[in-house]
């Protein structure tokens, strides 16, 4: 794969930020790909009112287009053109959480392609947080269709390298802001109604959504019974490593380190461990998080893009604590696949 033009845009240097916005905003407007950071993942970027330009997106990820992208603008006076109608929960949700890490669903205005909503009367919107998302889209002055700059089923990117490795120079431009200070995808909300109802968890919690909205917040699932297709962003294995993953609990560490001793099962190698505290366990690759929401999440897809790299056939996923503010987390390792231990044994024994 042939290396894309790299950019660095350090946020603290707003010299060399404007250069690099005003170079991915050029790439923008003549119809191109821009790779860029976010507060959540780093997103692939065209111009949200430039069919063809979004086009490109779907075949540089090689997405299915009835997936539908998010349109990110610079705030919610920004929406004019691109949603019909701002809806008062979304104007309460966006003014409490915006900019930052939330989509809201809204209805579509008539000029967003369908290529961006695919073909929903609905489109998914967002301002970011991250300085270099920011001076990219007031450098162009367009609303940017964009969704997380990864293959299609793989990991989402949280760094330059990761976008670099996996999509090469089928985007146009990458520009470097660093590492992802959230580290996974935005919460979804549609807010066409008066009640939010919550179609992907993310990193503001549905307790603070249904907080702001003052009225209880509805899960996808509930809603999704009569859906032709899976709902949008309910595709089940949908952020994998190439790694079987296995969750253990305290329970099993005994177990565990048998199994991982060398003469314990024949295990496909490499061995990964994703774990609190790897203490007493020994594996091919070790990976510690630590026990505490927003630091797992900044660090979980570079452990599993860490997988990748090393070649891992097997990792082994400590169990998460309890508790809702750990809920995106493991909607996340369940889509990556995260099975029970139990399976493991009855496979390998
Ligand atoms: O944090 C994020 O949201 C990142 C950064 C780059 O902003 N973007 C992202 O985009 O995760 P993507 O395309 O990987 O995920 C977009 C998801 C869809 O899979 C779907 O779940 C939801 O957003 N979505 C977008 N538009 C929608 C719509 N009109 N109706 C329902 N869901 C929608
Ligand atoms: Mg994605």
């Amino acid at each position: 794969m042939t290396m894309p033009r790299v950019l660095p845009a350090p946020a603290d240097d707003p010299a060399r930020l404007a250069a690099a916005a005003a170079e991915a905003a050029a790439v923008l407007r003549a119809g191109g790909l821009v790779a860029l950071p976010t507060e959540t993942v780093y997103g692939l970027a065209a111009n949200a009112l430039d069919a063809a330009a979004v086009q490109r997106i779907y075949a540089a990820k090689g997405r299915p287009s009835y997936n539908p992208l998010i349109v990110h603008v610079t705030g919610i006076d920004a929406l004019a053109g691109v949603v019909a109608d701002v809806t008062p929960l979304a104007r309460r949700l966006a003014a409490a959480f915006w900019p930052g890490p939330l989509t809201l669903v809204l209805p579509r205005a008539a000029g967003i392609p369908d290529a961006v909503s695919a073909g929903l009367p609905t489109v998914g919107v967002r301002a970011p947080a991250h300085p270099v998302a920011q001076a990219v889209l007031a450098a162009a002055g367009l609303p940017l269709a964009a969704p997380s700059a990864n293959p299609f089923t793989r990991i989402s990117p949280t760094s330059a390298q990761h976008v670099v490795d996996a999509l090469g120079d089928r985007v146009d431009l990458v520009l470097d802001g660093g590492a992802c200070g959230v580290g996974i995808e935005s919460t979804v909300v549609d807010a066409t109604g008066e009640r939010p109802v919550l179609l992907r968890p993310g990193a503001i919690g549905a307790a603070a959504i249904e907080r702001v909205a003052g009225v209880p917040l509805t899960r996808a699932a509930a809603v999704a019974g009569d859906a032709a297709r899976p709902a949008p962003g309910m595709i089940e294995r949908h952020y994998a490593p190439r790694a079987r993953l296995y969750a253990f609990g305290s329970g099993d560490r005994g177990r565990l380190s048998s199994m991982l001793a060398p003469s314990g099962v024949a295990l496909d190698r490499p061995v990964g461990l994703i774990a609190f505290d790897a203490r007493g366990l020994v594996a091919d690759l070790v990976l510690e998080l630590p026990r505490e929401p927003a630091g797992y999440a900044r660090g979980l897809y570079a452990a599993l893009h860490d997988l990748d790299r090393a070649g891992c056939a097997v990792a082994f996923v400590e169990d998460l604590p309890p508790g809702s503010e750990w809920e995106a987390i493991a909607d996340r390792l369940r889509r990556a696949g995260l099975q029970s231990l139990g399976e493991l044994r009855t496979k390998a024994w």
